[in-house]
């Protein structure tokens, strides 16, 4: 079987663990890798003998055979590139959060259907073991009506993960820690709950010189009429302590834990109990002085490559991605308001 071809742009913290993803892949090949910053893109093309390299963008939707385009730049840079590669007629897998607007992830769809190519967001937790399982209860009706949901992100980041950083904690450029450390999260929310209707709540920038929030509490209510609350901050001390969500069903209770959804805390569902020897075996992402979210970014590549060859359906596209673009979007102009008024 043809390995499918991968080109990426950003070479950054995640870009490099992408790299990594593909080049461990059997049936993946990397053949071209972009960043601005020649420093960083020669040194990582170096890791993996000498792999071809570009500074431009455009230069290598140009130049480059690929297959697919996996793009790990900033926030707001996902938008205009995938519709780039997509108007170039290259298929798309974005990181998250697919974009800062719905209105962006409305184009990107647009460009992905008019070129008839296909675009994919990262949404590496959706197969992190508790969480399928957790998807599983739900899907088999096990839990009965799902009440409430709660979900609480209590992560630190130090001040120099911003000050080093040229859009981290920027409103333009970042747009929140809702898009960089909740987007996962409440991409889990309306998975099992279905989107969110309402949101209110307070939000503030306690303990780091930045211009977007660092914490923040929301209600929330779903379509399902499940009712939610969201607890986000990156102020915890020193390092992160917990990414929790809980469950409370008409049959059944589960709490998801550990710091980044990797455990199963609490599970008790009628007729439906926990295997017993079940391997977690989600990692975190680490990037030297702090933790991310899980690091399943191969199981995203996996799907991708099943989809392709016509045996998984499950994969997340822009459609799926654009919803908890437009959750976030809502707290946002929700709890802006609120501050204005
Ligand atoms: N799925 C996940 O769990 C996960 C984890 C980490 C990051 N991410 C996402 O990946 C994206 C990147 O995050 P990061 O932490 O790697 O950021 P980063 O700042 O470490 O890396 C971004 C890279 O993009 C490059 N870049 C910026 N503008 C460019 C341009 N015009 N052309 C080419 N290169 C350009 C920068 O030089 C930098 O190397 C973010 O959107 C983030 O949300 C996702």
């Amino acid at each position: 079987m043809e390995k499918l071809k991968f080109a990426l742009v950003g070479c950054g913290s995640i870009g490099k663990r992408h790299v990594a993803v593909l080049d461990a892949e059997e049936q993946a090949e990397v053949v071209a890798i972009c960043d601005q910053d020649e420093a960083k893109v020669a040194a990582l093309s170096e890791l993996y003998d000498t792999l071809p390299y570009y500074t431009s963008y455009e230069q290598m939707l140009d130049e480059v055979e690929a297959d697919i385009i996996v793009i790990a730049t900033p926030h707001a840079l996902h938008a205009p590139m995938a519709i780039q590669a997509a108007n170039k007629k290259f298929n798309v897998l974005v990181e998250k959060p697919m974009a800062l607007s719905l209105q962006d992830c409305h184009a990107m769809n647009e460009a992905a259907y008019k070129n008839e190519v296909k675009l994919w967001v990262v949404k590496q937790n959706r197969y992190n073991v508790p969480v399928k399982l957790t998807k599983e209860a739900i899907d088999q009706g096990r839990l009965g009506k799902i009440f409430m949901i709660k979900c609480d992100i209590l992560w630190n980041r130090y001040q120099g993960y911003y000050d080093d950083s040229v859009w981290r904690g920027s409103i333009e450029k970042e747009g929140g820690a809702l898009f960089t450390q909740a987007s996962h999260f409440i991409d889990l929310l309306i998975w099992w709950c279905g989107d969110v209707i309402e949101a209110k709540g307070k939000m503030e920038t306690q303990n780091h010189n930045i211009e977007t929030e660092d914490s923040g509490i929301v209600t929330l209510k779903f379509n399902s009429g499940a009712l939610g609350s969201l607890v986000w901050t990156t102020c915890v001390f020193n390092k992160n302590y917990e990414g929790s969500i809980t469950i409370v069903g008409e049959r059944g209770t589960i709490k998801i834990g550990g710091k980044y959804l990797n455990k199963i805390e609490f599970w008790e569902v009628e007729g439906f109990p926990l295997q017993e020897g079940i391997e977690f075996s989600d990692k975190p992402n680490a990037y030297g002085k702090y933790q991310g979210t899980s690091s399943n970014h191969d199981k995203v590549v996996k799907a991708i490559i099943g989809q392709v060859n016509r045996e998984r359906k499950d994969t997340v596209d822009g459609f799926e991605g654009m919803k908890s673009v437009a959750a976030i979007e809502m707290i946002y102009n929700q709890l802006r308001n609120n501050e204005s008024a």
